[in-house]
């Protein structure tokens, strides 16, 4: 649905130029919600605008819905541009116009009889849960209505995608996962495609099928939600997901197992994913192979619907018990990580 090939950006100021982007190639297939993460300055909101020409890239093509937005004349690309709905941070509402009215709004430009902008308005309103709020002035909205009419307002042209730039960053998390589902419930409705913007990891795990993380303007790794915090490969990835996902031992535990170091006792990190995920393989360990399990620090989780779980354990026993049960957990397809070195290093520090 979506193909940008090698965007790259320039901004021409007097201080001199910025790359925004950096040669980034990405496709998003259709009805996919695609999430790009990246922390502040990394080009994110420069890319979704790039997706419907509000910025034009210095190099490279946009492609949306099959046809070449950068070739288009100025007619055809304000046609165009009807593909696709924008959602932003602050809502971006008329104040001085009620809910219905900032919903008509692209409907009245495009110059939409009065009676075919109710039929529209109508069901829309009704769409995002605010059929009884039609009358309401934006001042009169919490955060979380703000951006039910600016989901409404960008839905009223039957755009075929929806672009969210840190639609939820201005809410708090109980009302950000009332819009995130809303989201999700109008993308399975109307078969949209989505693509969200945000610098919360926690967003791109509730809701994005695929993720990109971008730095410096370009993309440092992507692909399916679930490999990504599984299996973070690039350093910033990690450290987005490690909160998240219970990688990162707790401080005080770390100074624990430095401070008191127990003998003949190895300190292993099992990542349960994979089709044993849910396997019950501590209580096999310790009752099988007679190992003495202990487990420090733990979390399980589901990440788009399938488990995903962190275990620290210090796991004793002679050398022959240790290794039976690292092959045993290989062959269960779980991955263990020696965390003796982390510690190490700890221990030097305390
Ligand atoms: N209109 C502009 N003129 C000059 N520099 C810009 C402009 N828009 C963005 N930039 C610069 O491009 C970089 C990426 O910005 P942006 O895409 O807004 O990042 P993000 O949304 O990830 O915070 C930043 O260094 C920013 O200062
Ligand atoms: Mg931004």
């Amino acid at each position: 649905m979506i193909d940008l090939q090698n965007i790259t950006k320039r901004f021409d100021a007097e201080s001199g130029s910025v790359e925004a982007l950096r040669q980034v190639s990405l496709t998003v297939q259709q009805g996919e919600i695609f999430g790009v993460i990246g922390r502040s300055g990394a080009g994110k909101s420069t890319l979704i605008r790039v997706i419907n020409l509000l910025e034009r890239p210095t190099e490279g093509r946009v492609l949306v819905a099959g046809r070449d937005l950068t070739a288009l004349p100025a007619a055809e690309l304000r046609a165009a541009r009807r593909d696709t709905g924008m959602i932003f941070q602050h809502f971006n509402l008329l104040s001085a116009r009620n809910v219905f009215d900032n919903v008509a709004l692209p409907l009245e430009l495009r110059g939409e009889s009065k009676a075919g902008i109710r039929a529209k308005v109508t069901p829309l309103l009704d769409l995002v849960g605010l059929a009884d709020k039609a009358d309401r002035y934006p001042a009169q909205l919490s955060g979380g209505q703000k951006q039910r009419v600016g989901i409404a307002r960008a839905l009223a042209t039957d755009p075929k995608v929806l672009l969210c730039d840190e639609a939820t960053s201005a809410l708090d998390p109980e009302t950000t996962e009332q819009i995130l589902k809303l989201i999700k419930d109008i993308r399975d409705r109307l078969n949209l495609t989505v693509v969200l913007i945000t610098h919360e990891m926690a967003v791109v795990k509730e809701i994005a099928d695929r993720v990109a993380v971008m730095e410096r303007g370009q993309i440092i790794e992507q692909g399916a939600t679930y490999d990504v915090f599984t299996r973070p490969q690039h350093a910033t990835t990690r450290s987005f997901v490690a909160d998240l996902i219970g990688f990162a031992l707790p401080p005080a535990l770390q100074k624990r197992l430095a401070a008191q170091p127990v003998a003949n006792a190895r300190l292993w990190r099992i990542l349960f994913t994979g089709p044993h995920a849910d396997a019950p393989v501590i209580a096999e360990l310790s009752r099988n192979l007679g190992l003495d399990l202990n487990i420090l620090h733990g979390r399980i989780d589901e990440i788009q619907g399938r488990p995903f779980g962190v275990m620290v354990v210090q796991a004793r026993g002679d050398d022959a018990k240790l290794l039976a049960a690292k092959s045993y957990l290989a062959s269960r397809q779980l991955i263990v990580e020696e965390l003796e070195d982390v510690i190490a290093i700890d221990r030097a520090a305390v």
